[in-house]
């Protein structure tokens, strides 16, 4: 057993511990997060791109962490999700993977299925989503609704946990004009309602509702009882909240999204300010009106 500061000597950039405390809570599971949402305890997700962050995120208390492919953005400084690769998906995930392990960590680790990794077809969804699970992934994401539903059917069946997403689908931005509110009007909303419960039926047990209208969030969330919602800019009303890191943590560049709150203010560390993220979603006061859309 090397001595604490033989141990320190042995990590130059101290980014982790060398060794792992005790976890202080159970591994999250897919029975545990379907108990969450049944007992309406609501469920905090963060994305993560690397070994430090995930670290910190699981000892936060984070429940859920995404390997985003926003990191096409926030890590390489893409204009887009486009650009976003299978293979730096897999590196990423294998990062945050590594950076739970070293510390016992607990956290239910997701991770996005790139453009253009599953639209050809199942098979092809299939041989993407195993990448993303053998580099550590409980769970893949997946944006789109209506042809996707048979995709996450044949994922699911085969044993894969599925995330969908509704709602504003960056990978599909050019076709959607931009990155605007999704689901407004009676038509619009009665079709992301029908592409949900199409996804639920299907077997995915979470959805990420991104840019929605707060009341339809909040029907959809009543509506589907095996498929826990996890909103972003989708009011208070989801079973769970996700938002980008570095965008809570204030470190975004540019104007800043309307249902973006920075954690940082008020807060004495990275870690404080998860901490401050995890409360805020569990006791409801955040997302906020303000963070929200109608
Ligand atoms: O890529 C991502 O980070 C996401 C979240 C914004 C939900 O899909």
């Amino acid at each position: 057993m090397p001595s604490p500061a033989a141990a320190d000597a042995a990590i130059p950039y101290g980014t982790l511990p060398p060794a792992s405390p005790p976890a202080t809570r159970k591994p999250l599971s897919l029975p545990r997060l379907a108990d969450m949402h049944a007992r309406g305890e609501k469920i905090a997700m963060l994305t993560a791109y690397d070994a430090t962050f995930a670290a910190v995120a699981d000892a936060a208390g984070v429940e859920c962490l995404l390997v985003g492919d926003s990191l096409g953005m926030v890590c390489q400084g893409l204009p887009s999700t486009v650009g976003v690769t299978l293979e730096t998906m897999r590196y990423h995930t294998e990062s945050v993977f590594r950076g739970l392990h070293r510390v016992q960590g607990t956290a239910w680790l997701i991770a996005d299925l790139p453009f253009a990794s599953y639209q050809e077809s199942r098979e092809q969804a299939l041989r993407s989503a195993a990448v993303l699970m053998q580099a550590g992934a409980h769970m893949v994401k997946l944006e789109g609704g209506g042809w996707t539903t048979e995709t996450v059917r044949f994922l699911v069946e085969r044993g894969i946990p599925v995330c969908a997403h509704l709602g504003l689908t960056p990978q599909t931005v050019h076709a959607l004009g931009g990155y605007r509110v999704q689901g407004r009007g009676d038509q619009a909303a009665a079709q992301l309602k029908q592409q949900a419960h199409a996804l639920q039926d299907a077997g995915a047990a979470m959805l990420v509702l991104e840019m929605v209208p707060a009341a339809l969030a909040a029907e959809l969330t009543a509506e589907l009882t095996h498929c826990a919602t996890i909103g972003i800019g989708a009011g208070r009303g989801t079973a769970g909240q996700v938002l980008v890191l570095h965008d809570m943590l204030g470190l975004g560049s540019g104007r800043k999204p309307r249902f973006v709150r920075n954690f940082m203010e008020g807060a004495s560390s990275n870690l404080d300010a998860l901490r401050r993220y995890v409360a805020a979603v569990k006791s409801g006061e955040y997302p906020a009106p303000e963070h929200s859309f109608s």
